[in-house]
């Protein structure tokens, strides 16, 4: 049995000092909205107690689909990248970026390539699936299971969330699909925003979200995990191999204030069994007191 961690939209805190030079554009709109009211919502001793709770579990092995910072500053990279060692090595932890990692353009080396490390193949995925100079789709693969790790990261106008995964990685995803497909593996494809066309806005969603939902019924998936929506979301697609399960998680950081989809985390536990995948999802959430984590749900996903 595999266990695979998946946690989103860290929005880590608390927030460097801003310098006057860096607030520019539509850092200056995500600078006010911050200080009026993300920052009571994206807590760090909540992020603390989740992550706590991971690590202690000790899953086999982890994936962070997203917004780890909030408006792109180059010092939130580094504490992001120092928040991902404390999660655990590179060969347990995968990252990827969401819209506010790519909140205004920023070089690589000031930005998320502090994560490299966390953002790159395994060496039994890349034999199977090479990576392209764009670095997305990479693929890790564990034993039976294999992550295909997307980026919808795109720098948009302000009051815009919207991502794009582009024509071009589309279709390197539909050959690692197949590939992945024809070795018999459990495919589990990470993205930030939500997968499916009507998830989200057009202001907020997948700008080609109509294109990746035909993809995916086209080359078939089985566990395709996501953020950006910051709430607990499940739906079944029908594909050419069976159900894909398309899970959202809500904010690893949200503090309980009323609102139901606080911070929370799911552990997926995969099993090959005969011919087809036992899957069961459990749900850890943070409780209202804010000092512990309990454990929320638990659902068979899949049992064929
Ligand atoms: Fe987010
Ligand atoms: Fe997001």
């Amino acid at each position: 049995m595999f266990t695979l961690a998946h946690l989103s939209d860290i929005h880590l805190s608390p927030m460097p000092r801003a310098r006057h030079l860096d607030l520019f554009g539509k850092r200056v709109l995500g600078f006010v909205n911050w200080h009026r009211g993300r920052k009571v919502v994206h807590r760090r001793d909540v992020l603390d107690v989740l992550t706590q709770d991971i690590v202690g579990r000790e899953p086999d092995h982890i994936a962070v689909t997203g917004d780890l910072v909030n408006l792109g500053l180059p010092e939130e990279f580094v504490l992001a990248a120092e928040w991902l060692r404390h999660l655990g090595p590179p060969e347990r932890v995968t990252a990827i970026p969401g819209n506010h990692d790519a909140y205004v353009r920023l070089h690589p080396e000031r930005g998320t390539g502090h994560w490299q490390p966390y953002m790159r193949s395994n060496e039994a995925g890349e034999a199977l699936v090479r990576t392209p100079p764009t670095a997305f789709p990479f693929v890790q693969r564990f034993d039976d299971v294999a992550l295909i790790a997307l980026s919808s990261a795109i720098p948009t106008m302000p009051f815009v969330a919207a991502g794009s995964l582009g024509s071009a990685q589309r279709a390197l995803l539909g050959l690692a699909l197949e590939e992945l497909g024809r070795q018999g593996l459990f495919r589990v494809v990470l993205i930030h925003h939500p997968p499916l066309a009507g998830q989200a806005g057009w202001r907020r969603g997948l700008r080609d979200a109509k294109e990746l939902t035909s993809l995916l019924k086209e080359k078939g998936a089985e566990l395709v995990l996501h953020g950006h929506n910051h709430e607990q979301t499940l739906f079944e697609l029908e594909t050419v191999t069976g159900p894909a399960i398309i899970v959202g998680v809500p904010s690893a950081s949200e503090a309980v204030s009323g609102r139901i989809s606080a911070a929370r985390y799911n552990e997926y536990r995969i099993a090959k069994v005969n011919n087809g995948w036992h899957c069961e999802m459990i749900g850890r959430a943070v409780a209202e007191s804010n000092t512990h984590v309990w454990e929320c749900e638990r659902r068979i996903l899949r049992d064929v």
